[in-house]
């Protein structure tokens, strides 16, 4: 076990939290998607130690996130950088938006699991970003959650998870967005969606004026090294449904306790002690809060999640996205 401080986001908290990143540790902090497990970008010890408190495989490569999208900046960490990816960081960033670009060698290989490339994000969160400024390293970081489970996109969360493995963990309340920023890689300039995310491929498409935007993430899962482990999963089984009737499920499971996340529901009437019902009505909300509903179910012992299906549309990929690798066997 290791000794871990817990941290509020005044400023003498966040120094206290760069000065551990500048000295090879290990910090929990929240961005604008979900709260990241953050070490020195150049510190091979420091980011081999994040594959460990993860229990996350080794071929699985990390994010790295920077301040700005300065020249400056950008070629400290990557090289050889397309002209569709500067457009992108100008119309998205700071924001949920990762790019995978050439990997400059002074970023150890270890961060992109040896790949030659490197996956960067400029966070928008205030308080990671003045861990960024502070620290002044480029903070690789993946998502705070023990390898295979849900993101944490809350304090509680984040510390269930990672409480005795890192040196500190920083208080910085709910995610903005809930889910996982946009992973895109560009090929012969076409971008291609490794990871689907709130800047979306319509979003995308109108910033580039190009036409189409591949969907990486749909038809070939190797791309994105991290896509072929199993993922967002909480300790219940998750299926997904179109269409839920509730008392058909009461009759179907009369001894099993079960959860039922609804989209634009009204009735949310409980009729049995066995069915737990949420409902949302906005895409933004049911993405902002998927991974903290699994916890508060998988936290209430039940035994199957069913959650309703949305339309794959704008921010609705991302949320099916996440829905179905939990809900993989
Ligand atoms: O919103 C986020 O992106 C959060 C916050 C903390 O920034 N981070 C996050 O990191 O979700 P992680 O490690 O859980 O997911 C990173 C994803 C994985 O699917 C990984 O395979 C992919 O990005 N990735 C990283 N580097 C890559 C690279 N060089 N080439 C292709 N995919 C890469
Ligand atoms: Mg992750």
């Amino acid at each position: 076990m290791k000794e871990t401080i817990l941290l509020s986001s005044s400023d003498a908290d966040l120094r206290k939290a760069a000065n551990i990143i500048v000295n090879g540790g290990l910090v929990v902090f929240p961005t604008e998607t979900v709260y990241g497990l953050g070490a020195d970008s150049r510190n091979n010890t420091a980011v081999t130690s994040i594959f460990t408190a993860k229990g996350r495989p080794q071929d699985n490569p990390l994010i790295v996130h920077i301040k700005d999208s300065n020249p400056n900046t950008l070629q400290k960490v990557a090289t050889d950088i397309p002209k569709t990816a500067i457009i992108l960081l100008r119309e998205f960033s700071p924001g949920p938006l990762t790019i995978v670009l050439k990997r400059n060698p002074a970023i150890p290989p270890v961060v992109s699991a040896n790949l030659q490339t490197i996956a960067i994000r400029i966070p928008s969160h205030p308080i990671a970003r003045k861990l960024i400024e502070y620290s002044n390293a480029p903070i690789a970081a993946p998502s705070a959650n023990i390898s295979g489970r849900p993101s944490p996109t809350t304090f509680a969360m984040a510390k269930a998870d990672m409480f005795g493995k890192v040196d500190a963990i920083i208080d910085g309340g709910e995610c903005h967005h809930g889910l996982e920023s946009t992973v895109i890689s560009f090929e012969d300039d076409m971008v291609h969606i490794l990871r689907p995310g709130a800047i979306t491929a319509e979003m995308i498409k109108s910033a580039t004026g190009l036409d189409s935007v591949y969907s990486t993430h749909e038809r070939n899962v190797s791309a994105s090294p991290g896509t072929r482990y199993a993922h967002y999963k909480p300790n219940a089984i998750v299926r997904l449904s179109e269409k839920i009737d509730i008392n058909r499920l009461i009759d179907e499971y009369p001894n099993q306790k079960i959860a039922v996340i609804l989209y634009k529901k009204s009735y949310l009437k409980n009729s049995s002690d066995n069915i737990i019902i949420k409902n949302f009505n906005l895409i933004e909300d049911y993405a902002r809060d998927l991974y903290k509903t699994f916890v508060e179910f998988e936290e209430a012992n039940v035994d199957m999640i069913i959650a309703e299906t949305v339309p794959k549309a704008g921010l609705g990929v991302a949320l099916m996205n996440r829905l179905e690798r939990a809900g993989e066997a």
